[in-house]
């Protein structure tokens, strides 16, 4: 190879990289020169043919040619890899100053919440939390809880029954104070509440739902009386809607307790003045409750002589709908976002 022929070699290496856009164009100039086949590789073979005394010469400038191209190739490819780098970091670049995107976040459910509160208030008391079947037996859902078959208060509990008469879906979470005592068997004490779901053939309504939460609580030890029952409810109205709830006690009748009461508390937006949300009694009934009656007692093998008890029954989703000003227990139950927004609103 001549002086000329390596200008010109020279020259075409300059070209070609001045043609150069990217890394790929530049990978194809490595291909073009130093690949197998590649220009520089094809002169670097041809040293065989070459007279002796000519090789070291020749071989002098096809290495020059190579390192002249090398070079080029080296110093372009850091180039273009930066520019690239530059580009990729160009495109992914955040803006942290940009308003962020809302998410919608889900939020509890109001009666879920309403519920916990109470639960929390009561394992502060060493109550227990107990579940029980939602799919119950007659047994323990009436009879048990001195509802025979034929009770006239049975039909105040209109009931979903299953295949036969002897299952149903629990009209009341009574049936859970049944399993509780059961499980004692009759010689310890109990404090336990039962949150849960209950069931009755009511037609859906703003106020009445086929399916409705109670709060159940059931206390069996040695002389529980009437006024630890008062205590007690007195307590948990006071957490829900403030200190300066009023509870009053009103006669009532229910098979399970001896005596019955029904609670009732003081209106807590007009204070017992007279309002649309107590329909001007300034009382709001919110719970059942009463002594346990002694023969429920006795068929859970509670030998009524020596334990008493007392047992009371929220309705949950009104307590909710009280608390938050909510006036149709139908969105407790939705599950569509845009109506449980209401929930929304209610503080954490
Ligand atoms: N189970 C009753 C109902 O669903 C409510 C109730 C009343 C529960 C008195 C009790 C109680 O535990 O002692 O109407």
């Amino acid at each position: 190879m001549d002086v000329l022929a390596l200008q010109a070699l020279k020259k075409e290496i300059n070209k070609d990289f001045d043609n150069v856009k990217d890394l790929k164009t530049l990978d194809e100039l490595r291909v073009k020169y130093l690949s197998k086949k590649g220009i520089i590789t094809e002169l670097n073979s041809k040293i065989k043919e070459i007279p002796n005394e000519e090789k070291k010469d020749y071989g002098m400038k096809v290495n020059e040619v190579r390192s002249y191209f090398n070079d080029k190739y080296e110093s372009l490819k850091t180039t273009l890899e930066k520019e690239a780098l530059e580009m990729k970091l160009a495109k992914e670049k955040i803006d942290l100053t940009l308003p962020s995107v809302k998410f919608k976040t889900g939020s509890p459910n109001i009666l879920e919440k309403l519920i916990e509160e109470v639960e929390e208030l009561l394992i502060s008391m060493g109550y227990d939390v107990l579940d029980g079947p939602e799919v119950e037996e007659d047994k323990y859902n009436f009879e048990m809880l001195n509802l025979p078959k034929g009770h006239p208060a049975r039909d105040a509990q209109d009931t979903f029954y299953l295949e036969n008469e002897e299952l149903l879906l629990r009209s009341q979470t009574s049936p859970v104070q049944v399993r509780a005592m059961l499980a004692k068997g009759g010689v310890e004490p109990i404090r336990m509440i039962c949150p849960g779901k209950t069931y009755r053939r009511d037609d859906d309504d703003a106020t009445h739902s086929h399916q409705f939460m109670q709060i159940e609580g059931l206390v069996v030890d040695k002389n529980i009386s009437l006024s630890d029952l008062k205590g007690t409810i007195d307590l948990i109205v006071k957490r829900l809607f403030g200190d300066d709830t009023i509870t009053r006690f009103r006669p009532s009748y229910y098979p399970f307790t001896e005596p019955s009461v029904e609670v009732d508390i003081s209106c807590f937006k007009c204070k017992g003045e007279g309002c649309n949300i107590c329909k001007n009694t300034g009382f709001i009934t919110v719970a059942g409750a009463g002594i346990v009656h002694p023969h429920v007692l006795e068929m859970a093998g509670y030998d009524p002589k020596e334990w008493t008890g007392f047992a009371f029954g929220f309705g949950a989703d009104r307590l909710a709908m009280l608390k938050y000003g909510i006036n149709d227990v139908r969105v407790f139950y939705n599950t569509d976002l845009r109506e449980t927004k209401e929930f929304d609103r209610v503080e954490e």
